[in-house]
């Protein structure tokens, strides 16, 4: 991918005019336009993506769009698509799509086909997972399984995580999940508390199979296991790898049958389409996943072949960079109006904050604007209760999205209109806002006095104009969930492209393990620490004294 600087191209500058030009832009006075709308919203099969209520009219949007192509976002797309090594400081290709094409069409990396590989995989985790589903799989006194423990971190976790949250409903009864990822000896000990060793299977997913917290878990599990199975022969039945690394896997004392493999192509944070997918597999059948696949390849089709005018992904990617870089947002918000999708904020934290908190240019210099904004969010309508206020009255400008489906998996009386008349609410509050005159009026009705009026209107009063996009999708379900997660995956990529950093590695988080490994036999003993800064000694050294107890 080649390095353009954004802001040297004609799009860029128009942009900053227009930023200038429209300063005081409006979003409900857009509406009095007819038929925005129409205009901007679109569906791709049962998805609807509304994005509407932002502030920007057609100068704004063609300028947006022309951005993408000057960046060249064609090629970029192309590139990724077609197996080139995108991740360039890892010299890797990024081909997630590859683990969803359901076409089948071949995929080259270095002149080869990686299909047959990715097939081969799916195979072996439909034999699997349809073993474990049905209960056939046995431990090693005879029972089937019961429990499945995913230890992994990152994207070894919160793939699984969020997914399997967000399809509970179609999860096998018969079995429950449970993830392990903090090394902090708690997460794994309440865990066991709560397994029988003989009706537990351990998937210890990590990519390279190295993660300092994953190992650990594993090891703990694994003793944790054998000191009641007694037998390393019965470690076969209850632990398997998801991994790329078949050498460490042995190592570590599991079957390289019990192995599911993947390969450097696929990034963490974008694996559970790959083997780390296994146990969402597992509980909720290999035809569901299939599903999760087939959604995802929907989704990579329409991004892939649709004009940029009309391509979703592309455009929530140039709303959000509007947002960023013109109206001067550092956060985005995602708010799902869905109990089942309360990891869903919290999976695309790491999927977004890993892949473009970057500040270093694809040439190696440093970016002169800002770039992937803080993501954060809950479920509506707990968020609404806790920090929507500063959303509506604060002094910081935060865009968000809202995701909804139509049906509910639990329609209990009428909880999900009332659910959903919150989702339709709150963009139209954020958009509207509501003026002093409003409130004077609402408040003389309402038979308060002039003095009350006074005092209080001003902190009653919502300026409103806060952008916002609404996705509305007809249910989760595996397949419109595929879409979803496609979708933002897409959106990450080219936001990436036009801030011309690279998406795909995640150099930031290596010094901080680094030095944490350094520090680790420093607290083996008591001995006074005089190797730091006066701070981290004057830590670890109060450490010291209060563990004596
Ligand atoms: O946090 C860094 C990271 O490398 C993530 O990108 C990754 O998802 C996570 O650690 C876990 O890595 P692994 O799957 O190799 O254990």
């Amino acid at each position: 991918m080649k390095s353009i600087d954004p802001t040297q191209t004609p799009a860029w500058h128009r942009l900053t005019d227009l930023a200038d030009k429209y300063k005081g832009i409006q979003i409900k006075a857009l509406f009095e336009k007819p038929e925005r709308f129409e205009r901007y919203s679109l569906q791709h099969e049962d998805l609807l993506v509304d994005y509407s209520k932002n502030r920007i009219n057609g100068e704004i949007f063609s300028a947006l769009m022309d951005l993408a192509r000057e960046c060249e976002l064609h090629q970029a797309i192309e590139e990724m698509f077609g197996g080139a090594a995108i991740n360039q400081t890892e010299n890797r290709a990024v081909l997630h799509t590859a683990l969803r094409n359901r076409s089948n069409h071949p995929v080259y990396v270095d002149g080869q086909d990686v299909m047959p590989e990715v097939n081969e995989v799916l195979a072996q985790m439909k034999e699997f997972a349809t073993k474990i589903h049905s209960g056939k799989w046995l431990g090693y006194t005879g029972k089937p399984i019961k429990s499945l423990v995913n230890i992994g971190i990152g994207g070894s976790d919160l793939g699984p995580v969020m997914v399997t949250e967000a399809l509970k409903p179609y999860q096998n009864p018969d079995l429950e999940i449970y993830f392990v990822s903090n090394v902090d000896g708690t997460h794994i000990a309440e865990t066991l508390k709560k397994v029988d060793p003989e009706t537990t299977l351990f998937f210890i997913a990590s990519k390279t199979f190295t993660t300092q917290e994953t190992m650990t878990n594993a090891h703990s599990a694994r003793s944790w296991f054998l000191d009641q199975a007694k037998d390393e022969s019965a470690v076969a039945k209850h632990f398997v790898a998801l991994s790329t690394n078949a050498k460490a896997v042995a190592a570590f004392g599991i079957d390289v049958n019990n192995m599911f493999q993947f390969w450097d192509w696929v990034g963490g944070r974008y694996s559970l389409w790959s083997a780390i997918g296994l146990p969402i597999a597992c509980v909720i059948g290999f035809d569901n996943f299939e599903k999760l696949l087939s959604g995802a390849y929907s989704m990579d089709e329409h991004f892939k072949h649709s004009v940029f005018e009309r391509n979703i992904p592309v455009i929530l990617a140039m709303i959000g960079l509007w947002n960023t870089n013109f109206l001067g947002a550092a956060s985005e918000a995602i708010l799902p109006y869905d109990q089942y999708l309360h990891r869903f904020a919290a999976y695309f934290q790491q999927g977004n904050m890993e892949s473009n908190g970057k500040y270093v240019t694809r040439d190696g210099g440093k970016v002169s604007y800002s770039t992937g904004p803080i993501i954060w969010g809950e479920p509506g309508t707990n968020g609404q209760h806790a920090f929507y206020q500063l959303i509506h009255q604060g002094t910081h400008l935060i865009p968000c999205d809202f995701i909804a489906p139509a049906i509910s998996h639990n329609p209990i009386g009428d909880h999900h209109q009332k659910l959903l008349s919150n989702f339709f609410a709150q963009t139209e509050a954020l958009m509207k806002g509501k003026s002093l005159e409003e409130v004077k009026s609402e408040m003389g009705k309402a038979g308060k006095s002039e003095q009350e009026i006074e005092k209080i209107g001003p902190h009653r009063v919502f300026e409103g104009n806060r952008p916002t996009n609404s996705i509305l999708v007809k249910q989760i379900t595996p397949y419109t969930l595929g879409q979803l997660i496609a979708m933002y995956e897409h959106k990450i990529f080219v936001q990436g492209v036009i801030w011309n950093i690279f998406s795909f590695d995640q150099w930031g988080v290596e010094l901080g393990k680094v030095l944490a490994n350094g520090i680790l036999p420093e607290l083996q003993d008591d001995q006074a620490i005089q190797s730091h800064d006066s701070s981290t000694n004057g830590l670890i050294n109060a450490y010291k004294t209060m563990r004596k107890g």
